[in-house]
């Protein structure tokens, strides 16, 4: 199967934001792969597309089946339908919680850095952002309670959590979603929970994901969970994303608030994620081992060639995270463009400047070529 990872496959001119938005960088930023989806994935969208007619579409039983299976068998959560909200997409979402739990005088709190929507989505609810950086301990990132509950007040609703956490690569642990959860109750805040990267984790055995769909009844009726096969099987140009609430009230209420703002989810998505889900696991295995791969000769060369970088591995997504500070320059993906040419996602739009983000979900010739290129522009 590396085979199929290993072929590059031409993606300029095919309208897509990576290699188009500036076709003259070699591109290493926005979070999608340069793999080709699954073969059950083109066949579903070739047979919904080979109808003919993309009339307004609602999820179909197929996919509602897909889903409630994947739920119960790979995230160990029984759902019943009527907790799930299909969207287009899951920044909507984020967006959508603000508004519905948030009010004037109000604040949402997440920990940085952070995928950039986070940071930005309190705007459309005109509401505070607080944000608390998160902490490298013993070689793992993890969360700054004593901050955490110092940067807290009264008036803080919803609490945005990313776990897997972009770009840091944690994938959060039992304990930590308990003790999260405990601090959102103790607080009275709504906790988001984005598991858009869930499918992502490099070793599984030794880094289970711990969904909020697992809390205890008495913290998940507080929580939103929102999932997506969009980053796994690299299908994220097509839009979808689920929310699960289990709380009756909330799920009103968010509802409620989407008004008229989304627009109907596309056809061919649904079809796309029926068959993500219902058949992607064998490919999914294949893909997590190519990743591991490329994240271990990753770090290898971050650390063996380019000791004045810092890198702490990832367990989970294709994205590194590194600290370029000590190399003496402004901005680390601005000077990497401008003497490499490369695009790379720069840590301030994540909140923390200096750092820059590495994506390696692309054959792995590739990704060498691209850190050859770093070292080469090292100052
Ligand atoms: C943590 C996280 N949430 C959400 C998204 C995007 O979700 P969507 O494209 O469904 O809006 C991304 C994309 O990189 C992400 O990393």
């Amino acid at each position: 199967m590396s085979d199929f990872f290993d072929t590059p496959i031409a993606r300029r001119g095919t309208g897509c934001i990576k290699y188009d938005r500036r076709p003259e960088l070699d591109p290493f930023w926005v979070a999608d792969m340069d793999f080709a989806s699954p073969p059950e994935i083109l066949a579903a969208l070739h047979q919904r597309v080979d109808h003919g007619v993309f009339g307004y579409a609602q999820a179909h039983e197929g996919l509602n089946d897909a889903l409630l299976a994947y739920l119960r068998d790979r995230r160990q959560a029984v759902v019943p339908l009527e907790h799930i909200i299909h969207l287009g997409g899951l920044v909507p979402a984020l967006s959508l919680a603000g508004r519905a739990f948030c009010g004037p005088g109000e604040a949402v709190m997440t920990c940085t850095p952070v995928y950039p929507p986070f940071l930005n989505v309190h705007h459309d609810a005109r509401v505070d952002l607080i944000t608390v950086d998160h902490v490298c301990q013993q070689g793992r990132w993890g969360f700054d309670w004593a901050a955490m509950e110092r940067a807290v007040t009264k008036q803080t609703r919803v609490f945005l959590l990313c776990n897997p956490q972009n770009p840091l690569g944690r994938a959060f642990n039992r304990t930590e979603i308990l003790q999260l959860a405990s601090f959102c109750e103790a607080h009275n805040m709504v906790l988001v929970s984005d598991e858009i990267h869930c499918d992502l984790i490099l070793d599984e055995g030794a880094t289970p994901h711990y969904s909020a769909l697992k809390l205890p009844q008495q913290l998940a009726r507080r929580t939103i969970t929102l999932l997506s096969p969009s980053k796994t099987w690299n299908i994220a140009g097509l839009g979808y994303a689920v929310a699960v609430i289990p709380d009756d009230s909330l799920r009103r209420r968010f509802s409620a608030t989407r008004g008229h703002t989304l627009t109907e989810i596309n056809a061919l998505s649904y079809y796309a994620a029926e068959a993500a889900y219902r058949h992607g696991e064998p490919w999914r295995q294949s893909l997590l081992g190519y990743l591991a791969g490329n994240r271990d000769a990753l770090v290898a060369f971050i650390r063996n060639q380019c000791p004045d970088l810092t890198i702490t591995p990832p367990e989970a997504t294709y994205l590194a995270w590194i600290d370029a500070r000590t190399i003496g320059v402004e901005n680390p993906a601005t000077h990497f463009e401008q003497r490499a040419g490369l695009f790379l996602s720069d840590g301030a739009y994540f909140g923390w400047p200096g750092w820059f983000r590495f994506n390696f979900a692309c054959p792995r010739a590739k990704m060498l070529a691209g850190l050859e290129k770093i070292r080469a522009a090292l100052p």
